[in-house]
């Protein structure tokens, strides 16, 4: 390679380089300015009862909520949560139709509505066998970690959400054609909050912890 070809590649490839990394540094600073701290999103994640119903939210932003249940803990990583995402608005409405009146109301315009279940037989078993007394309840405990895991990463985002375990699971099983081996948990609503929701009182840590 001729000297003067040679000097232009090294020309280039700083230019290349630096611009890269100021990039880089941009774009890290942007994540920086909006992330949210953990505590923020434990202190600002509320059960959300009103809901604009003006903001949509896409399967992309959903799927990214989904994949951050993928790193919660399970019993031997069994990972028994599965999740029924309603968004079309006629799947949306059946559903809402399914979880009481007054949920009903309270979640009128979030856009997407998800029912979570696990699959029996799995948490707190070993080769078929149940290890303790609890039993399936590890299931439970598993689903409601995978939920805490998704609740939390979508206030995280600014979505917001509401648990809800009145609803209808022989309906929704229908709705879905959720199997039998599957235990029907939460719907899960999630969408924008709009006004403030209210804020709960929460027991004296003293009267719930005890240390030894
Ligand atoms: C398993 C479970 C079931 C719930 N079911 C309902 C429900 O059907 N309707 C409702 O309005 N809130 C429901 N909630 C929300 C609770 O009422 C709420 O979490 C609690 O009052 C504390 O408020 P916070 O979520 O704002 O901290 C449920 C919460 C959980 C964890």
């Amino acid at each position: 390679m001729k000297k003067s070809n040679l000097l232009f590649s090294a020309v280039l490839a700083f230019l290349m380089l630096t611009g890269c990394s100021n990039k880089n540094e941009n774009n890290n600073e942007a994540a920086v300015a909006n992330a949210v701290s953990f505590d923020e999103v434990l202190a600002t994640r509320r059960s959300v009862r009103s809901y604009d119903a003006t903001k949509t939210i896409s399967e992309a932003e959903v799927r990214e909520l989904l994949i951050a249940t993928q790193e919660a803990p399970s019993w031997a990583n069994q990972q028994p949560s599965k999740y029924y995402v309603a968004m079309s608005p006629e799947k949306v409405e059946a559903v809402s139709n399914l979880v009481g009146e007054r949920n009903k109301q309270n979640i009128a315009g979030a856009p997407v509505l998800i029912v979570s279940t696990y699959e029996k037989g799995k948490s707190g078993f070993f080769r078929g066998e149940q290890t303790n007394e609890v039993g399936d309840g590890w299931g439970a405990y598993d689903n409601g970690l995978s939920n805490a895991y998704f609740i939390l990463k979508a206030r995280s985002k600014g979505f917001d959400s509401l648990i809800m375990g009145m609803r209808d699971s022989d309906a929704l099983r229908e709705l879905f054609n959720i199997p039998e081996n599957e235990a029907i948990m939460a719907v899960i609503s999630l969408g924008y909050r709009s006004g403030e929701p209210r804020q709960p009182e929460h027991r004296p840590l003293d009267e719930v912890v005890q240390f030894f």
